[in-house]
C-alpha cells in the first residue's frame, strides 16, 4: 500500500527517492515477489479516509501488508488506528532514509505495529520487506 505522493515518484528529488517512476517500482516489486514465490496487489492513493478505508477492507482478503504512507506515517493517527483494526502482520518501507533527515521525518506513528521496518534501501527495501513478510507468515 502506497500513500501520499508516492505516485509522483519520477519526479521527486532523486538525491531520496531515486529515478524510478511509480510505474517501474511496481513492476520490481512484482519482481521481487515473483522470486519469493508471493502473489502482492498493489493500491495507492493520496487521499487519507481512502487509505483507511483500504485497510479496513482487507480482513480475509491479503495474508499481509507492506505499506509506504508517505507522509502520513508521521502523523496519521488514523492510519494507525485502522493498520490496528486490519489485525493483519505488516512491514512498514520508506525509500528515503527518514531517520537522517528532517527530525520530523524521525517520527513514526506506525512502527510499533509493524512486524519489521525498511528505510533508507530504494526500492530493494520492498525486497527485503517481502522476505520479512514472509518469515512472519511462516511462523
Ligand atoms: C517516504 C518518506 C516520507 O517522509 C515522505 O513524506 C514520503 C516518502 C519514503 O518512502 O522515503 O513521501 O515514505
Amino acid at each position: 500500500m502506497h500513500g501520499v505522493n508516492l505516485d509522483q515518484l519520477g519526479r521527486r528529488d532523486p538525491a531520496h527517492y531515486g529515478e524510478l517512476s511509480f510505474d517501474q517500482l511496481e513492476r520490481e516489486i512484482s519482481e521481487f515477489a515473483a522470486e519469493l514465490d508471493l502473489v502482492v496487489r498493489f493500491y495507492q492513493t493520496n487521499h487519507e479516509g481512502d487509505f483507511v478505508e483500504h485497510l479496513h477492507r482487507l480482513e480475509g482478503l491479503v495474508d499481509g501488508i507492506i505499506l509506504n504512507p508517505g507522509a502520513w506515517t508521521h502523523y496519521s493517527y488514523a492510519i494507525r488506528d485502522a493498520l490496528e483494526l486490519a489485525a493483519l502482520p505488516a512491514i512498514e518501507v520508506h525509500l528515503s532514509d527518514v531517520d537522517h533527515r528532517e527530525p520530523w521525518r524521525r517520527q513514526s506513528v506506525l512502527t510499533d505495529l509493524c512486524a519489521g521496518r525498511v528505510t533508507g534501501k530504494g526500492p530493494a527495501g520492498y525486497r527485503e520487506a517481502l522476505a520479512l513478510l514472509r518469515a512472519e507468515l511462516a511462523q
